[in-house]
């Protein structure tokens, strides 16, 4: 009976140590797919854009982005990859990044409209599904 504890014990470390399989196969599918994504349509606001678009030289264009961007990566910020860094927690982040696939609420309206191919494709949000379904797992 003690052996065994002893076993398992040892067997959870282990395979603690090799890393969880789906948990590997969630982040590979991340860097591959999903990541790719967020770098073109969320991290001019989620993540550390190094280059503005053209529009943020607008002035009141400028401060409206300035002013999505800080609120942004204070609720989310993508640029550690996941798990994402904010207030939330992982399984948090993955319900509502879930939430904003399906209300179509990101990127925000005005973004869109200055950045008109800034929506998610259904092929990008079945990719993201994809890894949410899986990060789940
Ligand atoms: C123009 C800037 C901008 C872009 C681009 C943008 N977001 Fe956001 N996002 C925000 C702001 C501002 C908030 C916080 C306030 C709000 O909810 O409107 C937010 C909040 C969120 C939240 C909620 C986080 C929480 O607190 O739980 C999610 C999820 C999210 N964004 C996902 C995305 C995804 C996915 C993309 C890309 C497809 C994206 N956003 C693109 C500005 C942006």
């Amino acid at each position: 009976m003690k052996r065994a504890a002893v076993l398992s014990l040892f067997l959870l470390s282990a395979s603690a140590q090799a890393g969880d399989p789906n948990t590997a196969r969630a982040t590979e599918m991340y860097l591959k797919v999903v990541k790719p994504i967020f770098q073109r349509k969320c991290f001019d606001c989620h993540g550390v854009a190094t280059v503005f678009p053209w529009y943020h030289q607008i002035p009141g264009v400028r401060q409206l982005l300035d002013h999505d961007i800080r609120e942004a990566r204070e609720n989310m910020d993508m640029s550690k990859d996941f798990p994402f860094q904010g207030k939330a927690s992982p399984s948090d982040y993955l319900d509502s990044v879930e939430e904003v696939l399906h209300d179509g609420s990101m990127p925000p309206f005005r973004y869109r409209l200055i950045h008109r191919d800034s929506a998610l494709t259904e092929e990008e949000k079945k990719a993201i599904s994809g890894w949410i379904n899986e990060s789940r797992e």
